[in-house]
């Protein structure tokens, strides 16, 4: 019996994305985004599900609102729909897509619940994907000013802003490996993505920072830090290839180090880089927001594009095969503040998928309790450490729209029924409640 305790100014937070939870895609101007279209491809989403209705967020919301604030949650993370806001991607602004994201803030904060939005949780616009999406510059450009009208509409409402969430998937899984929308896979393509999602990221701090907004501002990234399956120095340089190419990509040059060298010296990948480019990047930004679900292993393998391999894990895993190891957050929140030195970390996303049972209106999963603790207290001994971490959100508030794996995977802590909409929370709800309150012990 342990209790791990935080600081009472430690941020508690839930977090979801509009596309896997709103539902209403057609509603009040909103026009199609990729997913929408990736979605009705055919064998892209297992079961052929899509986000049309989801979890219904966009008519239940302060329902949903209700109860995160009976379940002690400060903070509440969600996404911003780029195709309700300007749903021509660029141009005239759709004032009834403003006014949702605006009624849900005043819920929120009637309720004394903080605003986290996040600009951007990959429900691009398709009419820009028709132009090349993120694999054309004018992309970064039109994201910037679609950041301008959500800062000037909602900044009186938003506590904290997310630039973009995960640049990993949406270049890697979007362009790379053609699991995400919009399916591409081309690496030559996914290298652009990469560099001109980073480019819209330093776009929109910039105007941010015109703007006269003075609430926090950063990014979320989902890293991921192989640990090398041997003390071989072949395998460490594999480990660090993957890190490279993974994550380094994207937080490098957010600190101003460029792209590293193992990538474009040793892997031969190159950016298209225009002169100033890399310091709109790196300017300066108030956190870094954190996603964290697994660790892998890996060894050398020169024959493979990114110089490394996948080795089995032998740790207990989700029903995904997600290998569960705290450990691994553990580590990249004390790399995180190495290479940031210092800056403030939060995390914005950790949870796992479950073969939950909803029983007489209840779901007990421990499975669930077990590994959100565990990483909880990776977390706490990071902060014992001396890493600059300021609040926790879980993924997710409640089930959603799994992307590629439909609504087969659960990842809330609060169920919802697909059938009726309704919402039970489960036994790690609870459990965050008690958590958050500060009387938890486990
Ligand atoms: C990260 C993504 O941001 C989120 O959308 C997704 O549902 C979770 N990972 C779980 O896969």
């Amino acid at each position: 019996m342990q209790k791990i305790e935080f600081d009472k100014d430690f941020l508690w937070g839930c977090a979801t994305a509009s596309y896997q939870v709103e539902g209403a895609i057609d509603e009040d101007g909103r026009q199609p985004s990729i997913w929408d279209t990736f979605c009705k491809k055919d064998g892209a989403i297992l079961h052929g599900d899509d986000g049309s209705i989801a979890a219904d967020q966009y008519h239940r919301y302060k329902e949903d609102v209700q109860l995160m604030s009976e379940l002690n949650f400060q903070a509440y993370r969600f996404s911003i729909a780029w195709p309700r806001v300007l749903p021509e991607g660029r141009g005239e602004v759709n004032q009834k897509g403003l006014a949702y994201y605006i009624n849900l803030s005043k819920e929120l904060h009637l309720k004394g619940i903080k605003v986290v939005a996040t600009l951007y949780h990959w429900d691009l616009p398709q009419i820009l994907q028709d132009e090349g999406g993120w694999a054309v510059r004018s992309t970064a450009y039109a994201f910037a000013d679609y950041a301008k009208v959500c800062f000037e509409a909602l900044g009186p409402y938003v506590d904290q802003w997310i630039t973009l969430n995960e640049p990993f998937c949406a270049a890697y899984l979007g362009y790379l490996y053609g699991e995400h929308a919009p399916g591409i896979k081309n690496p030559q393509k996914a290298f652009q993505a990469v560099h001109y999602l980073n480019l819209a990221h330093g776009l929109a701090v910039k105007e941010y920072k015109k703007s006269g907004l003075r609430v926090p501002i950063g990014t979320t990234l989902n890293p991921s830090l192989p640990r090398p399956a041997s003390r071989k120095a072949e395998d460490e340089k594999a480990a660090l290839y993957a890190r490279s190419i993974f994550t380094d990509v994207f937080l490098y040059p957010l600190v101003g180090k460029g792209y590293p060298k193992e990538v474009t010296e040793d892997m031969h990948i190159s950016f298209p880089i225009l002169d100033g480019d890399m310091e709109i990047i790196a300017q300066p930004i108030d956190f870094i927001g954190i996603n964290y679900y697994m660790e892998r292993a890996v060894v050398l393998d020169e024959t493979k594009p990114f110089l490394h391999r996948e080795v089995p894990s032998w740790q207990r895993a989700t029903n995904q095969d997600w290998p569960i190891v705290p450990y691994g957050l553990l580590r990249i929140l004390k790399y995180f503040d190495q290479v940031t030195n210092g800056l403030a970390l939060y995390i914005t996303e950790n949870g796992c998928a479950n073969d939950d049972v909803l029983q007489d209106g209840r779901v007990h999963d421990h499975f669930r309790c077990d590994y959100l603790n565990e990483h909880l207290a990776a977390c706490k001994k990071a902060i014992d450490e001396g890493v600059n971490l300021k609040g926790y959100f879980v993924w997710s508030f409640m089930d959603n729209f799994e992307w590629a794996w439909g609504y087969s995977r659960r990842f809330g802590i609060v169920y919802v029924d697909y059938e009726t909409q309704e919402r039970f929370p489960k036994d790690s709800a609870y459990m965050m409640r008690d958590i958050i309150s500060g009387y938890c012990e486990y």
